[in-house]
């Protein structure tokens, strides 16, 4: 049997379970659901469980009508960590981005799902070959980093060195069923593709600014003027807050340390500022 069938029968017998019901988590639970999937989603935040399963409900029947041959499934709170796991096809974390948390919890997958469920990561800057130490079988495990559906269907898959053959192809072809756009990153890269270009591009606006060529209202408009989008780097740095924007930097400047740090000055400064106000 080609493994995208294999995919395809055990999703339509089995749950997915989604861990973590926050901004990414309840987007995976809602796209898995696009094609009559049983999706089981568990938080330890009650609150936050409950808003994610309100928000995945609401807005499944429109992530439906937009795909071909969609049918709403089922979207289920999971009562505890262990219902979740206990006959998953198909496990993904969205937890926060801590790599302690992520490898314990990596650790529980392994022992309490079942020995076939594939176990991924939404992880946007750790890749899921550190958070295997205490996995027994690493051919299920992988990265699935969705960026923000259903607005942005772009997702990618990255292997954690050891993921079995076929499985990543096989998932993608899946998640292209699902009205997702999969991208296969072929090698393991702090950032996969799409947030490495992104951050070469945040980080240059910067530079263009720190030397005082033009101002950050001005780079986003020659920017958006010339890329023809509608958002500056700028704008999009301030909307994820600069505090991220700066850790996400001092990540890549460990795993990349050619980086300038005239970008990592700036941001410093500017969120000093912002404090100070
Ligand atoms: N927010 C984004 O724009 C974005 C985009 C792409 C990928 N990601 C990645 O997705 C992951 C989740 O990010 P997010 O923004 O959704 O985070 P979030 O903080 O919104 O959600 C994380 C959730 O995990 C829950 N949680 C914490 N510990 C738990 C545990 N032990 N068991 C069950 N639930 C627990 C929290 O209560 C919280 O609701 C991160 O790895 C992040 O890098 C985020």
């Amino acid at each position: 049997m080609m493994i995208i069938d294999a995919l395809l029968d055990k999703a339509s017998t089995r749950p997915a379970a989604v861990i973590g019901a926050g901004t990414l988590g309840r987007r995976i639970a809602l796209m898995l659901a696009a094609k009559n999937g049983q999706v089981l989603l568990f938080d330890t935040n009650p609150a936050v469980l409950d808003a994610g399963l309100a928000y995945a409900r609401e807005t499944l029947p429109s992530v439906v009508a937009a795909i071909s041959d969609g049918q709403g499934g089922r979207i289920e709170a999971a009562v505890s960590l262990e219902a979740a796991l206990e006959n998953a096809w198909l496990v993904i974390e969205a937890l926060p981005e801590k790599l302690d948390l992520k490898t314990a919890m990596f650790g529980k997958f392994s022992r309490e799902a079942p020995a076939d469920a594939i176990l991924a990561t939404n992880s946007s800057s750790y890749p899921s070959r550190l958070m295997v130490s205490e996995v027994a079988d690493r051919t299920r495990v992988l990265n699935t980093h969705f960026m923000m559906p259903p607005e942005q269907r772009a997702v990618e898959l990255m292997s954690c060195g050891e993921t079995g053959e076929g499985l990543i192809d096989g998932l993608a072809l899946y998640f292209k069923s699902l009205g997702l756009s999969p991208y296969v990153a072929q090698k393991e890269s702090i950032g996969f593709i799409e947030n490495r270009i992104w951050a070469a591009i945040k980080r240059e606006s910067l530079c263009v600014a720190a030397e005082g060529v033009a101002t950050p209202e001005v780079i986003d408009r020659i920017y958006c003027e010339t890329q023809g989008t509608r958002m500056g780097p700028f704008h999009a740095m301030d909307r994820v807050g600069l505090d991220i924007v700066l850790q996400i930097e001092e990540h890549y400047a460990q795993a990349y340390p050619n980086l300038p740090e005239a970008p990592r000055l700036l941001l410093r400064k500017m969120i000093a500022e912002i404090a100070s106000v």
